[in-house]
């Protein structure tokens, strides 16, 4: 596969997309999107990749929005598309059925806070930035930020950082719950390296339903997700890896999980 904007690597069964765009912060243009948009299409359609990690190019940025240089003359309708076109490629990346950890390596401002947050969890740089500065251009976030930060953070923090363009420290994203873990710039990959493989002891089918459980009751009434969970609660007993996992336990080993 060939890319203009990104690296793209599926090792030992973790793909991990790099955006890398460093002389323009690896702000987000329409070839950027693309790439991305390809490289979440393969691996959607993949069986050799377990775990996704998001991570940006050199150690200042992760993403620094949606190219404000490519937007600037858009018309209504022109920024409605992009809106529409980036936003969707975002939301593929949160459902995807593998997991997807965000590394943030450093600014991660607009479209880059947004592809974070469609990540399953975030872990950043102890120099990350995290905000969205729109309504400081004259505009709002266009793909997705509006709803997944209120979700995350809550309305009111969300609303806070929105409409004051507030951009936060990683220790500030720690304790609102916008990231899971700080760590030195040096230790972001190992420690996201390290997760995964974490991810990729347990039943491969389990762990992808337990991510479809989670996301699904995020779009409905609890008793409806909780309807869900019990059928793929009930699903996972016709799973191989259930029948190991379980005999394993009782034969005090590992289990040998095959992902059937
Ligand atoms: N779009 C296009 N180019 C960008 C960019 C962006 N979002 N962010 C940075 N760049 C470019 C800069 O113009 C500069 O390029 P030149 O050298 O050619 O001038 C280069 O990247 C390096 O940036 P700076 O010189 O500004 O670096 P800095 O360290 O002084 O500042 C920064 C870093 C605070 C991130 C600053 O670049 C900045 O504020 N960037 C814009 C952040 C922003 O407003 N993002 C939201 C975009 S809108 C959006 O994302 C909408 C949406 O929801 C879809």
């Amino acid at each position: 596969m060939e890319f203009e904007n990104i690296l793209f690597t599926v090792e030992e069964g973790i793909a991990t997309i790099t955006i890398n765009r460093p002389k323009q912060a690896n702000a987000l243009n329409a070839a950027t999107v693309r790439d991305i948009e390809k490289a979440v299409d393969y691996i959607a359609g993949s069986k050799d990749v377990q775990v996704v990690i998001i991570t940006g190019a050199g150690d200042k940025f992760f993403v620094a929005g949606a190219d404000i240089k490519e937007m600037a003359d858009y018309n209504p309708k022109q920024a409605g598309d992009w809106g529409t076109y980036g936003a969707g490629v975002i939301t593929k990346i949160e459902r995807l059925p593998q997991p997807v950890i965000c590394a943030v390596n450093g600014y991660a401002l607009g479209g880059g806070c947004e592809i974070s947050m469609a990540c399953d969890f975030r872990y950043a740089s102890d120099n990350a930035v995290f905000g969205q500065p729109e309504v400081g251009l004259g505009i709002i976030p266009g793909f997705g930020g509006t709803q997944r930060l209120a979700r995350l953070v809550g309305p009111g923090m969300a609303k806070e950082i929105i409409l004051s363009n507030q951009n936060i420290d990683s220790a500030e994203a720690l304790r609102i719950g916008l990231v899971n873990k700080v760590v030195p710039q040096a230790e972001l990959m190992p420690a996201a390296i390290k997760t995964a493989k974490k991810i990729m002891k347990q039943g491969p089918v389990a762990v992808q339903i337990a991510k479809k459980a989670i996301n699904n009751g995020l779009q409905c009434d609890i008793i409806t997700g909780i309807q869900f969970e019990s059928n793929v609660f009930g699903l996972c007993f016709a799973t191989k890896d259930q029948k190991e996992g379980m005999k394993a336990f009782m034969e005090k080993r590992k289990a040998d999980f095959k992902g059937e």
